[in-house]
């Protein structure tokens, strides 16, 4: 069961995918293995991690593409020749198209920086803090047509501290991701 991880920039939760099963032992336990990483950017940090590991390290550039269906076509082939059980998006800052999303839908999953239903979008732990929320957290969830919108899968809260910024917030969020999403990925492959 190929695992296709798509980043597009420092890839800390895809390391931290690869990290596990490579420790816990996903291939020999469900036959699963991260068999490529796919960034739409060249510059991504986490192309060099994946190259380090021999896991195969590919980019395809969105800006050269015309249209946004052109890209996820050029993308969805990349990913293709893998032949993906699962497409996990780790820091994938691109939204996909209706088409791209109804390819991979059931097999497709996002890692969001806020506790969903709650501030689907970008800058979420700014957000939080202004909102004087007092706990914080991620989620992982079943990509949809819909942004941030999919079934649910995993949770994890943290605390908002009164001195919190983003980026204290962020990074404390972070650490959570990358336990939740690793567990995620591992209980999704072990029920197919
Ligand atoms: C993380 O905050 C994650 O929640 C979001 O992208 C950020 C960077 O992730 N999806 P990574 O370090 O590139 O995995």
């Amino acid at each position: 069961k190929n695992i296709v991880i798509l980043i597009s920039g420092g890839g800390s939760n895809m390391a931290a995918i690869v990290r596990a099963a490579q420790r816990e032992g996903w291939q020999d336990r469900f036959g699963a293995r991260v068999a490529a990483v796919v960034s739409n950017k060249a510059a991504a940090g986490g192309l060099a991690f994946a190259r380090e590991q021999g896991i195969a390290a590919e980019v395809v550039d969105h800006k050269a593409f015309g249209s946004r269906e052109a890209f996820d076509e050029a993308l969805a082939a990349v990913i293709d020749r893998h032949q993906p059980a699962l497409v996990v998006l780790a820091g994938f800052m691109r939204i996909l198209t209706p088409g791209f999303v109804a390819r991979y839908e059931g097999r497709l999953v996002n890692i969001h920086p806020s506790l969903l239903p709650a501030f689907p979008g970008l800058h979420t732990h700014q957000r939080a803090i202004d909102a004087g929320c007092r706990v914080a957290g991620v989620t992982v969830h079943q990509v949809t047509a819909e942004l941030d919108h999919g079934p649910i899968l995993a949770q994890a809260v943290v605390p908002v501290l009164p001195d919190d910024t983003a980026d204290t917030l962020a990074a404390r969020v972070l650490t959570q991701e990358h336990v939740i999403y690793p567990q995620a990925v591992a209980s999704l492959l072990q029920k197919r």
